[in-house]
């Protein structure tokens, strides 16, 4: 957990306390109400009505009024250390060298890296290291939400939200988009992946480097160099790269400041597809590859009338490139 979810986390649990202790008080009074008034035998006629008690309305205006006020002050404070610096965030976005770009699409994340890495739904930093995510939206507003990580943030067209990344343990932290946004909305999962900086930096060098030749690819398992040859002919006939990004093999010579779909040049390498409604294996990939639409209802990706064998080829140079 990072110390911006640790505060919202201890905030939820002291609110939940006091809650907690209100509602206990509550049943308390009703079950004492219920059982010390009730009616007894031989009793009729109503009760003795009572038209206002300065004592009890001054009580009962006094507590709350204490109570909202704690809850008052220690959300300004949990907003202070969850989001520290609204201001110096935004300058620290403008010079951090630690800074990510997160743009969310229907229904996929795009992060791109001061180094230039370009990767879409899983956001990699180095554990212990304070990160600044610049967010932003291509389409509709949606909200990137990462539970242990910090605050909820809106991604909004036109609009730059800015929050801190920091993760003090290695590991997988899941996310995912949090702000209703069509069809797709239930699969446009995030991870983020908190790792040594070590491992971060070799990552980073890896995205870095442009997709080879097909031939040049070594096959995913349990897949041919013919089959990824044939597969990097289909990718080019059918125009993915139209859509789709591979650094080194796309025609474009500068890449567009925003992607339309993921950028492929390491799909290999990708633990999800399609925003995380599947786990990337050729299985899957192939299924996607044949339908889209069928794997996620909604989906932009159109179904391409791919044979079986197509989608095989396909899925072997995609999975190949690592
Ligand atoms: Cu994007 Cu919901």
């Amino acid at each position: 957990m990072s110390p911006q979810a640790q505060a919202i986390s201890n905030l939820f649990i002291f609110t939940m306390i006091i809650a907690g202790i209100i509602c206990l008080g509550i049943i308390a009074v009703i079950v004492f109400s219920v059982v010390r008034y009730r009616v007894r035998p031989g009793q009729n006629g109503e009760p003795p009505q009572i038209f206002g008690n300065t004592r009890l309305e001054v009580t009962w205006t006094v507590i709350p009024f204490i109570i909202v006020t704690i809850l008052f002050g220690t959300s300004i404070t949990t907003m202070l250390d969850s989001s520290p610096g609204q201001i110096s965030l935004q300058g620290a976005a403008a010079h951090n060298a630690n800074r990510i770009h997160v743009v969310g699409h229907q229904w996929w994340w795009e992060i791109t890296y001061p180094s230039g890495v370009v990767t879409a739904n899983v956001i990699h930093v180095p554990v212990g290291q304070r990160w600044v995510i610049a967010l932003n939206s291509d389409d509709v507003i949606h909200d990137l939400w990462l539970p242990q990580c910090g605050p909820k943030v809106d991604a909004v067209p036109g609009q730059t939200n800015y929050m801190w990344l920091e993760c003090d343990k290695a590991g997988i932290y899941h996310g995912a988009c949090s702000e209703y946004c069509g069809a797709g909305h239930a699969w446009m999962l995030v991870d983020v992946v908190a790792e040594p900086l070590a491992t971060f930096q070799a990552w980073e060098r890896r995205e870095l480097r442009p997709a080879p030749a097909a031939q040049s690819l070594t096959p995913a398992a349990g897949f041919t160099s013919k089959e990824v040859a044939a597969g990097a002919r289909l990718f080019q006939s059918f125009s993915c790269q139209g859509c789709h990004y591979i650094q080194g093999v796309t025609g474009k010579s500068t890449r567009p400041t925003v992607d339309y779909a993921p950028d492929l040049t390491h799909m290999g390498s990708r633990s999800i597809i399609g925003g995380g409604v599947v786990p990337n294996t050729p299985y899957f990939m192939e299924q996607w590859l044949l339908d889209p639409d069928k794997i996620k209802p909604g989906v932009h990706m159109p179904n391409f009338q791919l044979s079986t064998p197509q989608a095989r080829d396909l899925t072997a140079y995609l999975e190949s490139l690592r």
